[in-house]
């Protein structure tokens, strides 16, 4: 859907994250994508309402609270307490927060249950469960640990040992006990409540649901997730009843007429998704957004869309238990459920328990600006159910190269022109889109519209570079600079295709601004208070600027991002990683390095996002391609080796490592290593070895030491000793880059 030909009326979500921590940079992604999703309606002229939640109820929020000391209401309301710092910070326009734990749940959730129960949906099974006798409870398998079945390894989870491999039931755990006590669990009877799934009328359903279009013919579920739901819906018998209730004391919403039984968290918690769009609406705030009917009304107007926004990891929950929920209580069922892969560092999963990578909160604190981080994580999106990798080079290059140096600058070098020589006026752009190759023309910007709205935020923001590519090559190829001396000297033709270029490079400026806020609402606004312009909606990229119209000088608009900022964020801190360095080492590097005397300088080659890791986990810590491509590793030939006075472990060697200084001379470098108690120096000369080229320069007692040149070294019983310089094969050049 490419025109705003009718108003849509869209009912926006995303997940509701747990409230037993802090967001997460996964969290911010999230929202981030909606949010942009959202910005780009909006600015089409449609009604959005978007609303989250704090998802509260369950056995380890209930937990946490208990060890914390506090109710769970009270530990819930001091997590809910946080959030606006982030919303706030990262610029998501989310409508309302809300909570599980709130009466408009405890009526919706109690509703949808009723109604699946007299519909025939609701069955009840005895089951037998681990039961704590000591909390007084029904533990859930996670609180469960014993000995491995099979190899007898202590303390492993009820589902897998982490010594052998083995996968099991916790029930066949020997020696089980409960990890909240420390009792010997006991196994008791208790009745639950099925929804019964595996009913064909549910099945059938589904099949049709997962597979059908939304209204403006797009599938509602991405292909991966269509496939993936053919997958759990297609085998027979596959489709198990979801057991839907939990036995006090739980953290949750009672179940109607069944005393001492509560909702499992997962049913009430996307029932979560309706109470906060209902608190919405009671407290006034859709009213203040335009919206004049009543929550009711709204959920049974037609043409009301309902979109979520979730991450891959709780596809089953939206795409399988919630549609038919929905459908089953005679509820209107989601439109769409657009489904997202992880932001991930280094390949491992960005979360809480973990604790690794960005945290948001210090991005904001170190004045980082947020929309930088929009702009990067938008950048890496698609609509696929793609993973990407968080590197701090990647996020300086889409930062300083792309949003600074090629759309920012345009503004930035432009107005100086316009102010100088025409007072701030702007000249006739009617014929922009003519003006040079690849101009800003109508399709450009329909096409812009259709990625936003199929959620292709990466294709998005290429193909907006590349059109600020294209007016960067038509301000350099026009060369105002010229123009503007020809024009000071009394030349009027130049100085009217001054203006004319410096024109159409403004309103292109304008009109890659409107493109980009959904991305940089922020940024944007202020573009067009330089443009002296009203907030731009999308309809504005149809209409040109107006001859004469002024505009204010041009106001600094983003920084760079420096990598000092990314080093603080990441953790990365050099004096850490040296002083490990210098303590483990065994290495000759050790000795190049001066020991272990806590050098501070050598962070080249550890900067950046996996530093951290460097400096906490063990030597063996997996790094990314990106990691790895730090380290400049050259072939050097020894032109000259020599003893060190006063050192009985290095040789002093001079290196050619294909290097010329600005005159076109050779320079050779010279680099201290600790293998005199491997080689004379004789021997190495007119040798060829490999140096790690771009670690920084580091003071010795002796001289400075310019690199580090590669050897192998042993110690230990699988390593036999010694010291081992490595030799490339025969026809490596000196200079030559190894990787
Ligand atoms: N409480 C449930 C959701 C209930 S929705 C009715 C939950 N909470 S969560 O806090 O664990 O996750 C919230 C959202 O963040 C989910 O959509 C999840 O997929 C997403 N993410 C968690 N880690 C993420 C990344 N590393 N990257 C991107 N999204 C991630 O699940
Ligand atoms: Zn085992």
């Amino acid at each position: 859907m490419t025109a705003a030909t009718s108003i849509r009326n869209l009912f926006v979500t995303t997940a509701l994250p747990y409230a037993n921590g802090k967001f997460h940079i996964g969290h911010m992604m999230e929202y981030i994508q909606a949010d942009i999703w959202v910005r780009f309606q909006r600015m089409r002229g449609h009604n959005v309402h978007w609303v989250c939640a704090d998802d509260t109820h369950g056995a380890p929020i209930m937990i946490a609270a208990e060890k914390a000391g506090k109710s769970p209401q009270d530990f819930v309301a001091e997590i809910a307490a946080g959030r606006k710092r982030y919303l706030d910070g990262f610029h998501l326009s989310v409508d309302h927060w809300h909570t599980t734990d709130s009466p408009e749940n405890v009526v919706l959730a109690q509703d949808i249950y009723k109604k699946l129960k007299a519909a025939g949906f609701v069955s009840t099974k005895t089951i037998e469960q681990f039961y704590d006798p000591v909390k007084g409870m029904f533990l859930p398998d996670r609180y469960i640990k014993g000995e491995c079945p099979k190899c007898g390894t202590k303390d492993q989870y009820g589902d897998s040992c982490e010594n052998c491999g083995a996968v099991y039931a916790p029930t066949d755990l020997k020696n089980p006990y409960s990890t909240l006590s420390g009792a010997t669990p006991e196994m008791r009877s208790s009745e639950h409540f099925f929804f019964k799934l595996s009913d064909p009328k549910c099945v059938d359903f589904l099949r049709e649901w997962t597979t059908s279009k939304d209204r403006h013919g797009v599938p509602r579920l991405q292909s991966e997730i269509i496939a993936k739901s053919k997958e759990w819906l297609g085998e027979d018998g596959k489709m198990g009843d979801w057991d839907i209730s939990r036995d006090a004391p739980y953290f949750g919403i009672p179940i109607p007429d069944a005393p001492g039984k509560f909702f499992y968290v997962w049913l009430d918690a996307p029932v979560g998704y309706l109470a906060a769009l209902k608190s919405y609406f009671d407290v006034g705030k859709a009213k203040a957004n335009g919206e004049s009917r009543s929550f009711d009304e709204f959920m049974a107007a037609a043409d009301t869309e309902q979109i979520h926004f979730i991450g891959k990891d709780i596809t089953y929950f939206h795409v399988l238990f919630w549609p038919a929920m929905l459908k089953f209580a005679g509820y209107k069922t989601p439109d769409s459920v657009n489904v997202h892969g992880f932001i991930q560092m280094g390949g491992e999963k960005m979360s809480k328990s973990r604790g690794t990578g960005v945290d948001p909160l210090k991005y904001l604190e170190l004045g980082m600006n947020p929309e930088w981080m929009r702009y990067y994580i938008a950048a890496k999106l698609n609509a696929n159910v793609e993973d990407f990798d968080f590197t701090a080079e990647d996020f300086m290059a889409r930062v300083n190269s792309d949003l600074i140096g090629k759309f920012v600058n345009i503004a930035s070098r432009t107005a100086g022109f316009l102010h100088k020589h025409f007072d701030g006026k702007l000249g006739d752009t009617s014929a922009l889109a003519a003006a040079f190759p690849g101009a800003i023309a109508t399709s450009h910007t329909e096409e812009i519209a259709r990625l936003y709205e199929s959620r292709e935020f990466g294709k998005a923001l290429r193909r907006l570079m590349e059109m600020a590519d294209a007016v960067n090559g038509y301000y350099d190829t026009s060369k105002p600079w010229e123009l503007a001396k020809l024009a000071a000297a009394g030349d009027s033709a130049a100085r009217s295709t001054l203006h004319s270029v410096c024109s159409n490079v403004m309103e292109s400026f304008r009109l890659l601004s409107i493109m980009l806020a959904p991305v940089l609402p922020n940024l944007s606004t202020r573009a067009f208070e330089f443009l002296s312009l009203p907030i731009q909606r999308w309809v504005d990229v149809t209409s040109a600027l107006r001859e004469g119209h002024s505009i204010h000088a041009y106001q600094h608009l983003m920084s760079r991002v420096e990598e000092k900022q990314l080093d603080a964020l990441l953790g990365v801190v050099a004096e850490a990683a040296d002083a490990k360095k210098s303590e483990k080492s065994t290495k000759p590097e050790a000795a190049q390095n001066g020991a272990s005397k806590g050098n501070t300088s050598a962070k080249a080659a550890v900067s950046g996002a996996q530093a951290s890791a460097t400096v906490t986990a063990s030597d063996n810590a997996v790094i990314g391609i990106d990691d790895f491509a730090k380290v400049d590793l050259r072939i050097a030939k020894i032109v000259n080796a020599e003893h060190v006075e006063g050192s009985d472990k290095l040789l002093r060697l001079t290196l050619d490592v294909g290097e010329v200084d600005a005159d076109g001379n050779q320079k050779l470098r010279n680099v201290f290593s600790g293998i005199k108690s491997a080689y004379s120096p004789e021997s190495l000369i007119g040798q060829l070895t490999v140096v790690v080229a771009n670690l920084a320069p580091r003071k010795m007692k002796f001289g400075v030491s310019e690199g580090m040149v590669l050897a192998a070294s042993g110690k230990g019983e699988h390593n036999s000793d010694g010291l081992f310089l490595l030799n490339p094969h025969a026809g490596a050049q000196p200079g030559m880059k190894v990787s």
